[in-house]
């Protein structure tokens, strides 16, 4: 594996390159939930490009950048035993200029939901992926489903903007208890992170009503916000999967989303119906 910093010299690396590129962008703390996209970047491509990137532009003043855990010996190790080939790992004075040319996300499905609470946040997400797509120019890139919001936008910035790259979705990977895998997860607390367990039980019900053909929306939100009572709840919200609000739950095309505050750590998870 070769650990690359500059993005030119990456650029060049990957130019002299045969075959197909599959990219896996990350912030680094590595978890099962990264190497499970890739370990599908490695079956599907003939070279395998991982970035680790704290990324700046899509922090809110006030948020967790500075603190955001940062694990680059082990984050390396998994990297090297995942049979990554590049793992891409810049300083932000690479990455970033000054006065500079940046992406704007959609209006509407970038300042919904996790956009409303955190403003700005999303076109910080597009305009980096934007970058290291064209430093790594992938055949398949590969996203979470747990950042539903995310890989919906980067979706739509591919399709708008002529992009040459396939966007591989992949499934939530969890804990044993059922809590989704992330790298914040190391926030919480004993207590933060039993009361945390209630939004996959409200996830959970959800669906268990969907099964008992309990297809409104505004019951399944009702449910689903008395079980997340104790939590300090951004959102619970129903959408099909081009994140327009419904009032039925369509089976196949419907997203249940929720953001909650577990403490002081914004956690996300999210059923594809
Ligand atoms: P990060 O939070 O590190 O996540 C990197 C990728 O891993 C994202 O596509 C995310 O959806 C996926 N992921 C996170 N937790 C997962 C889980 N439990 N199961 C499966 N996949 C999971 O998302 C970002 O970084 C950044 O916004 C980034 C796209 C790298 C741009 O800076």
């Amino acid at each position: 594996m070769r650990v690359v910093h500059s993005p030119l010299e990456l650029k060049k690396l990957l130019k002299e390159e045969q075959g197909t590129i599959g990219f896996v962008p990350t912030m680094g703390a590595l978890h099962l939930g990264h190497r499970s996209l890739i370990e599908a970047a490695r079956e599907a491509n003939d070279l395998v490009v991982v970035s680790i990137f704290v990324n700046p532009t899509q922090f809110l003043e006030g948020e967790d950048l500075d603190a955001y855990p940062r694990r680059e010996e082990a984050d390396k190790k998994v990297c090297e035993l995942s049979g990554v080939d590049y793992l891409f790992y810049p300083d932000a004075s690479e990455m970033y200029g000054e006065d500079e040319v940046s992406l704007n996300a959609p209006s509407v499905r970038g300042y919904i939901m996790e956009g409303n609470s955190r403003p700005g946040h999303f076109s910080g997400v597009l305009t980096v992926v934007n970058k290291l797509f064209n430093i790594v120019n992938p055949t398949r890139a590969y996203f979470g489903k747990k950042d539903a919001q995310q890989l919906m936008l980067i979706e739509t910035m591919v399709a708008n903007l002529f992009m040459n790259v396939e966007i591989v979705p992949m499934a939530t990977l969890r804990e044993k208890d059922g809590l989704a895998m992330s790298s914040r997860n190391v926030y919480l607390s004993e207590q933060e992170r039993e009361e945390a367990l209630k939004i996959i039980k409200s996830l959970r019900t959800a669906t268990q009503m969907v099964m008992k053909n309990e297809l409104h929306v505004s019951r399944i939100r009702e449910e689903m916000l008395a079980i997340l009572a104790p939590l300090d709840v951004e959102y619970v919200t129903i959408v099909n999967r081009s994140f327009e609000p419904i009032e039925h739950v369509e089976i196949g095309n419907t997203i249940i989303l929720v953001e909650a505050i577990s403490g002081t750590t914004r956690l996300l998870d999210n059923i594809w119906i």
